[in-house]
């Protein structure tokens, strides 16, 4: 597990409480990520795709095995630890985007460092530079509504590398999006992966799958197939 591995998977389970119950949500799922490259979860409704994000991001816990997050053991982390290396490291594109309607874009993507104790020159200089990666020079003042959607979610892509967080997350980021806008947006995520961000998505469109360098296929919580994608992603 040298540096060059984002995330180390070994035999991670996750249940959730149902009444007195509990639902498997991933079962003995063991798998590697190297570092730089653009992984895509992809299977069925239900099969554990964003749970697993959760548990790489810290947002929840493993029940059983072993994870390790840019060199974290986050099985054994408190959540003190998680919500630190959260906030230095990882950033999270959520599926809704989750833009403040009340900030404009740049104050929306300078909010992670701002929360870290950043500066707030400093927190707006590395928003505008987050904001230049992502294509979105010139919008900087512009509130979520007065943009598309399309570019919201640049925003929040941009909110999650801002202050360069080396480990990318994102549910379904291109799931609200028409296929155009969608294409855009995998195309700016494999730009950051081109520039060595490590790249984690669910999906559940299969054209979003050339980008990828691995596709991993989740199903009903075990992981059915793990494919790294040779020479040619698209
Ligand atoms: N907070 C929770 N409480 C209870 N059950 C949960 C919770 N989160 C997920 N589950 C269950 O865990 C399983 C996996 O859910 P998950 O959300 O990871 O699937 P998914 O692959 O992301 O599905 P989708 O494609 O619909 O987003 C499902 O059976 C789901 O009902
Ligand atoms: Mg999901």
């Amino acid at each position: 597990m040298g540096k060059n591995v984002a995330v180390v998977a070994a035999g991670v389970g996750k249940k959730f409480p149902m009444g007195k119950q509990t639902v498997p949500a991933l079962r003995d799922v063991s798998l590697s990520l190297p570092a730089g490259t653009l992984t895509a979860l992809t299977g069925p409704s239900g099969s554990g795709k964003s749970t697993l994000l959760h548990l790489i991001a810290g947002l929840e816990r493993v029940d059983s095995g072993t994870l390790e997050v840019l060199g974290n053991q986050v099985h054994a982390s408190t959540p003190a630890e998680l919500a630190a290396l959260r906030l230095r490291e990882i950033g999270f594109v959520h599926q809704d985007f989750s833009l403040l309607a009340d900030l404009t874009l740049i104050e929306n993507v300078r909010l992670p460092l701002e929360a870290t104790g950043t500066a707030r020159a400093a927190a707006t200089t590395a928003a505008r530079e987050a904001m230049a990666r992502v294509g979105l020079e010139g919008l900087e003042q512009r509130f979520p509504a007065e943009v598309s959607g399309g570019q919201q979610q640049r925003a929040a892509i941009a909110r999650a590398i801002v202050g360069n967080r080396t480990l990318v997350l994102a549910d379904e980021p291109t799931g609200s999006l028409d296929s155009k806008t969608g294409a855009e947006i995998m195309a700016v995520l494999g730009q950051l992966r081109d520039e060595g961000v490590t790249v984690v998505l669910s999906t559940h469109n299969p054209a979003n799958l050339s980008h990828a360098d691995q596709v991993a296929v989740l199903h009903d919580g075990t992981l059915v197939s793990f494919d790294t994608n040779e020479g040619g992603e698209a």
